[in-house]
């Protein structure tokens, strides 16, 4: 009988992030100052990010060294299991191995404090006192109002509004660390302020929230402005899922065919991924793929063109897979993929072939999600389900070819906080929503002309 679950001691945590920008296969193209439209120096983003983390943005180093106090902190829950999914196998009688990692055993229950932790860190290094965000699910708030609390921070919070009702326990997860939290747009920014003028009842979206966040940092000196994904240096800091699960898979004797991860800003799906690329770079039969929600349809529908990372345009330009920064994306339950935009580095290796992405409607992923709950146990966030359902539709395909394929999925979040979306799932009250395409083509009308 194989193993359940493949541990490595608190020694193996890896001591460096992987930085894919060295095997990419296309240079990546420079973020862009919004008011000038040229390319943005380091000086464009120091208001809103110390020095440490603009310089993990921009490197060109292949390994970058995990700081020990930053380690210290990851050993709390580092490093996560990789589980077999040995009853899921069963259940859907298929000859394939289905592998995942588990992010849910984070104190916030998800993969974001991995980098939460690391920019807490750098920042209070360079001598802030207080950090914003944006959160959508509020798992990204959780876990910087987590790392804040370590490091002896302010931390202030604005949560997408449809979110913020969806899920109140996480805003009093968020304040048992110490942080504020309150609905975005809020009538605390000019931004905020200035979008409730226009629509009282707009459900908010994480581009909103970034704006409220960002603009908050700029008019606050001994403030910093914290992105749970999207950025480079933020992707960085998740690949020690990558680094952990190739060591695991070792130790598992396997080796997989493909790896899946469930993107809102893409830091999830590369913290797992990207450690593979130079598997696949050399020549490795492996597929990765980035699996987003059909309602928010980044990569399978959005364009690859430079645009704001946040809705008022205060954010550089970044060149990614986008749908428009006006895009407001249906109120689905997978709240923290419910975004615009695309990481520039998944964009760029999406559009480069390397990596492949898929869309899936919400009930189809509770569905999965259930059956993945009965089988093995463990709830997961709505975000979550989205690799799941693929996992178990890629499991159904080697069933139906006959083929022995190895997958690994990253189990970025657990569910305890989304009982209301499973039980509206029960009482037959959700519902798939239309791309709406529509709304996207007119998102797509005010781009920014810099492409
Ligand atoms: C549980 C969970 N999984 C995945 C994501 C998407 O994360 P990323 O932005 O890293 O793609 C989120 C975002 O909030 C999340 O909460």
């Amino acid at each position: 009988m194989p193993d359940n679950r493949y541990l490595l001691s608190e020694r193996e945590i890896p001591k460096f992030w992987y930085n894919v920008v060295p095997d990419l296969p296309a240079p990546m193209s420079p973020p862009l100052h919004p008011g000038t439209l040229q390319p943005a120096g380091p000086q464009d983003l120091e208001a809103i990010f110390p020095h440490a983390l603009i310089e993990q943005e921009v490197t060109a180093a292949q390994n970058i060294r995990i700081p020990e106090p930053v380690l210290e902190v990851l050993r709390m829950w580092r490093p996560t299991p990789l589980h077999r999914a040995l009853r899921l196998e069963k259940a859907l009688g298929t000859p394939a191995k289905i592998f995942f990692k588990n992010e849910g055993v984070s104190p916030a229950g998800s993969h974001k404090p991995n980098t939460a932790i690391a920019q807490a860190y750098y920042n209070k290094a360079a001598g802030i006192k207080r950090l914003t965000t944006e959160t959508g699910a509020g798992q990204w708030g959780s876990a910087l109002a987590l790392a804040c609390n370590v490091f002896g921070m302010e931390c202030m919070v604005y949560m997408v509004k449809c979110s913020f009702y969806q899920k109140p326990h996480r805003r009093t997860m968020m304040e048992c660390w110490g942080a504020k939290c309150v609905p975005s747009p809020s009538d605390l920014t000019q931004a905020g302020r200035k979008i409730l003028a226009e629509d009282p009842e707009t459900p908010g979206s994480l581009g909103i929230a970034i704006s409220e966040a960002v603009e908050d940092a700029v008019t606050h000196q001994d403030t910093n402005y914290s992105l749970g994904s999207v950025l480079n240096h933020v992707l960085l800091h998740q690949t020690v899922i990558g680094q952990e699960a190739l060591a695991q898979m070792k130790l598992a004797g396997a080796s997989p065919d493909i790896v899946i991860g469930c993107c809102g800003g893409g830091s999830n799906f590369a913290g797992l991924a990207f450690p593979f690329v130079p598997e696949k770079a050399a020549g490795k039969n492996l597929r990765l793929i980035a699996v987003e929600p059909a309602a928010c349809p980044t990569m399978t529908k959005g364009i690859y063109a430079y645009d704001f990372g946040d809705k008022s345009g205060m954010t550089p330009l970044l060149k990614m897979d986008t749908l428009g920064h006006d895009f407001i994306p249906p109120g689905i339950h997978a709240g923290g993929l419910r975004y615009h935009g695309m990481a520039p580095l998944v964009s760029l290796l999406h559009r480069e072939g390397v990596v492949e992405a898929v869309s899936y409607p919400q009930l189809k992923c509770f569905e999965a999600a259930l059956t993945f709950a009965r089988a093995e146990g463990l709830i997961v966030a709505p975000e979550t389900s989205h690799a799941v359902c693929c996992a178990v539709d890629e499991a159904l395909k080697a069933k139906e070819e006959g083929k022995e394929k190895t997958i690994l999925f990253n189990l970025s979040g657990h569910g305890h906080f989304d009982m209301a979306a499973y039980e509206k799932y029960f009482a037959g009250e959700l519902s798939d929503y239309e791309y709406p395409e529509a709304k996207i083509r007119e998102a797509l009308a005010h781009l920014p002309k810099a492409s």
